[in-house]
């Protein structure tokens, strides 16, 4: 695409020194020549309700799903809570989901990273959210798991410092931008 591509950040934490925040302004830094890149306020998004989930939802809502829609491709950046995808992120992914079938994420390439202070970065919640993604019919991106373990060591001053977590990511936002390519291609054929 001869264009800057077109993402959304979600970080699945709403902590104000949020490692996973972290990591993902870091990696949308680092691609800002490529991609612009609009972060979703998932901490705004109401409880999923399938009463409120109609063709007029909230607002909050509303935005998230026309960000995705709008979006080449998704970065979703986020810890392991009680070995699993942290609640607000499961709930923003619940009502992007919907129309089943139909939703914005469908077809949306997706490139998840996992973080935590362990040494297993949160891998859990990594198998989860590909699950997730893809009973929303998105394409998680297939990187090798972007894990990245003891993460404190790893973050500094609100981005992430270490150089092979970084160089690891931006290999697999490579990806991300070449499964965008393939898509377009097929789609424009
Ligand atoms: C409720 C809760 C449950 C957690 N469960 C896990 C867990 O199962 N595995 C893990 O590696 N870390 C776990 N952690 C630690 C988080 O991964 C860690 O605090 C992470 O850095 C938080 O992400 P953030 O910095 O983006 O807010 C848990 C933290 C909380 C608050």
């Amino acid at each position: 695409m001869a264009e800057k591509y077109n993402l959304v950040g979600i970080s699945g934490s709403l902590r104000r020194d949020s490692y996973s925040t972290a990591i993902l302004l870091t990696l949308v830094e680092a691609v800002a020549d490529r991609a612009t890149t609009a972060i979703a306020d998932i901490g705004s998004l109401p409880h999923y309700n399938a009463d409120l989930d109609t063709d007029a939802p909230p607002d909050e809502v509303r935005r998230l799903k026309d960000q995705i829609a709008r979006a080449d491709g998704l970065i979703v950046v986020s810890a392991e809570f009680n070995h699993g995808i942290p609640g607000v992120l499961k709930n923003a992914i619940d009502w992007a989901s919907r129309p089943v079938f139909k939703s914005p994420l469908r077809d949306k390439p997706v490139l998840i990273i996992t973080e935590s202070p362990a040494f297993t970065g949160g891998v859990r919640a990594q198998y989860q959210l590909r699950e997730a993604f893809a009973s929303a019919l998105a394409r998680p991106v297939p990187t090798p798991e972007i894990v990245i373990g003891t993460v404190q060591s790893k973050v500094a001053g609100g981005r992430l410092t270490d150089r092979a977590a970084i160089d690891f990511a931006a290999a697999a936002i490579a990806t991300l931008f070449h499964e965008i390519d393939q898509l377009h291609r097929a789609t424009t054929a």
